[in-house]
């Protein structure tokens, strides 16, 4: 089997390129050999590589940025997501997607469930709706993931901020009323692998129906006690040489370009049903995120670093 993996150089798709390795020929490519933003181009390099599953890790993520480039981030996260989807259908190739948590507005007090109607807030949002909306109306084989809060040990993320402002400042003022499931990147990686398994096994019996489910960490916080939980791990690792005092703040006290729902919470039943997959609670996947972290972030290291 041929797996194409695109977004190599992201969060997600720096892992699924060791993660898909044992499902068979992973091509991992990164935005210089597969641009998003020429979407007229993703068909002949589809066409040149033949892969039999295609995992779009490719996204534009920059949730603030987006505010003031929405037609880059819509021809990204939408136009060369529904180019991909429609190749992918003329070829007979599986389209692993992902979307997110910002689709919702977060007004739901209870976790969003895959048939919860999206009603995005902010640009990013619109334009990753408008790719998931593209993938289903392609009408070709396909899995939408749809996952929140990622980070990694790599790359620019919640966790790697918080590990930089905190050899850096006093006091850390977090948000404290949005609510979601930090996700590792890693764990994103390993059950898009088992997925794929499964859905060739499907595939095999004649089984297979395309569909979208979320996949998160299980449990719930707020960047607050993301935050908390950070600094706790950190420290018991020794990676830190003081800890910042952290003080809740509403959202309103930290105003961004870019709306942020409340409640990001996703109900991970249906992918638990259809493959048997449970990701880890949030904090398990941290801990082993950041003792992975460790050994480059032990002593001056995180003081050196810079974003
Ligand atoms: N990060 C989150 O909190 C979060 C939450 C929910 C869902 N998701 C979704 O999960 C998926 C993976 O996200 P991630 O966290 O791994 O994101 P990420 O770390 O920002 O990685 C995205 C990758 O896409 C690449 N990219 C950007 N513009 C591109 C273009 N024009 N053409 C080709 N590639 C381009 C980036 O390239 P460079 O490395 O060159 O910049 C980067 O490698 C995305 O679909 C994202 O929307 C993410």
């Amino acid at each position: 089997m041929r797996l194409l993996v695109t977004g190599t150089r992201g969060q997600v798709g720096w892992e699924l390129s060791r993660s898909l390795l044992p499902l068979g020929d992973v091509v991992a490519l990164d935005r210089r050999q597969c641009d998003f933003s020429r979407p007229e181009l993703l068909p002949g390099l589809i066409r040149s590589i033949k892969p039999d599953v295609i995992v779009n890790a490719a996204a534009y993520t920059a949730v603030d940025k987006a505010e003031r480039e929405e037609k880059l981030a819509s021809t990204i996260n939408g136009t060369a997501v529904g180019v991909i989807a429609e190749e992918a259908r003329k070829a007979g190739i599986l389209l692993v997607h992902y979307s997110t948590d910002y689709v919702f507005d977060g007004a739901k007090q209870m976790p969003y469930t895959e048939d919860d109607a999206p009603n995005p807030i902010n640009a990013y949002g619109r334009s990753k709706l408008a790719g998931d909306i593209a993938v289903r109306q392609a009408g070709g084989a396909y899995v939408i993931l749809r996952t929140s809060w990622v980070y990694a040990g790599r790359g620019h993320n919640f966790l790697d901020t918080i590990l930089r402002l905190a050899s850096e400042r006093e006091e850390l003022r977090i948000v404290d009323d949005q609510i979601g499931a930090p996700t590792w990147a890693r764990d994103i990686a390993d059950a898009t692998a088992l997925i794929i398994r499964a859905i060739c096994q499907e595939q095999t019996q004649g089984q297979f129906a395309s569909g979208l489910f979320n996949l998160i960490a299980s449990g719930a916080t707020s960047w607050h006690g993301f935050a908390k939980a950070i600094l706790e791990d950190a420290t018991r690792l020794g990676l830190l040489q003081r800890v910042p005092q952290l003080k809740p703040i509403p959202s309103e006290e930290y105003p961004l370009p870019a709306a942020r729902p409340k409640n990001s919470r996703l109900a991970g039943d249906r992918i638990s049903e259809r493959f048997g997959i449970a990701l880890p609670d949030w904090k398990q996947g941290l801990a082993r995120c950041i003792e992975e972290l460790g050994p480059r972030l032990r002593g001056d290291n995180i003081r050196a670093r810079t974003i």
